[in-house]
């Protein structure tokens, strides 16, 4: 271990919890959760961070198949090994995907979620948080005590709505109900599927939910549906589309309010370089 090494583990003693996490929330279900956490989390990543993915719905949660993730170990696993849990073994449980984002999915089965305690998911978290610039949480639909306990832990709330009125009407008490929490300052609503046909329009959404920063992402039901499906996000396969464009400049947004950069690696300068740099100054 070099001394390097020695003092990045004292660093992470005082201060363990290097990453931001972000959850991504909604008071309507099919709303469009599951397709932002996984394109946002490979947005991120593509800007060289690292970043994780809790799948926090246990019961239903689909992040594997909208990141075609087979055989892959899940939370039940990490349950089962909760005790000796930590920073060196936690790797173990994540699942890498092509794009470098590692993966904690939900259990293979409903019943399964059980199992699944909120002092569990705390110390997952807190290990995640421990490893990863960003952990982003899908959470289960609308605000029961598992969606609260991400949304008290979470630095950034994404909220997550369309133009339906019903999805509207729930947003907007879903806000209230942050509000009322404590937690409306750290949320943002995002407008997804922003320009889809509705009698009302983005900014008329914007207004009626009292966001003043909305993040929009276009509508794109093809490329969308047809990346859910097949398993592969779309700002890998389609990273050119309006959609794709829309999540890259949340990432953007992201990173940039956190202030997480690139991690860079320190080259050591010969003494040549020395000599030259000192030439140009
Ligand atoms: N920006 C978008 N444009 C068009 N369709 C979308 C968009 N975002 C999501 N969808 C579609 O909406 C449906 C629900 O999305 P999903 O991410 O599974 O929602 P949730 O996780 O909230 O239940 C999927 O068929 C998906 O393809
Ligand atoms: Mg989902």
């Amino acid at each position: 271990m070099t001394s390097q090494d020695e003092m990045q583990i004292g660093q992470e003693k005082m201060n363990p919890r290097r990453g931001k996490m972000i959850a991504v929330c909604s008071a309507k279900g099919g709303i469009g959760r599951t397709t932002l956490t996984v394109n946002l989390a490979v947005a991120l990543r593509k800007k060289n961070i690292s970043v994780a993915i809790l799948d926090g719905d246990f019961q239903f949660g689909d992040v594997n198949l909208a990141m075609d993730l087979k055989n892959s170990l899940t939370i039940k696993e990490a349950i089962e090994g909760i005790v000796t849990l930590d920073e060196h073994n936690l790797p173990d449980y994540l699942t890498v995907h092509e794009s470098g984002v590692r993966v904690l999915p939900a259990p293979e089965r409903p019943e399964f979620a059980d199992l699944v305690t909120p002092d569990a998911v705390q110390k997952i978290l807190d290990v995640m948080l421990t490893q990863h610039d960003f952990v982003v949480v899908d959470t289960p639909v609308g605000l029961n005590e598992q969606t609260l306990q991400y949304l008290e832990k979470a630095d950034q709330i994404h909220v997550v709505t369309n133009l339906e009125m019903a999805a509207l009407k729930n947003t907007k008490l879903f806000l209230e109900t942050l509000e009322i929490l404590g937690l409306r300052s750290r949320s943002r609503v995002v407008i997804n599927r922003a320009n889809m046909e509705s009698v009302i329009n983005a900014i008329d959404a914007a207004k009626i939910l009292s966001e003043d920063n909305p993040i929009y992402i276009p509508n794109d039901f093809q490329i969308c549906s047809q990346s859910i499906n097949l398993g592969v996000p779309f700002v890998i396969k389609h990273s050119k589309s309006n959609v794709a464009k829309g999540v890259f400049k949340m990432a953007e947004l992201i990173s940039s309010e956190n202030n997480v950069s690139p991690i860079k690696i320190k080259k050591k300068n010969s003494p040549l370089t020395k000599l030259f740099s000192k030439k140009r100054t």
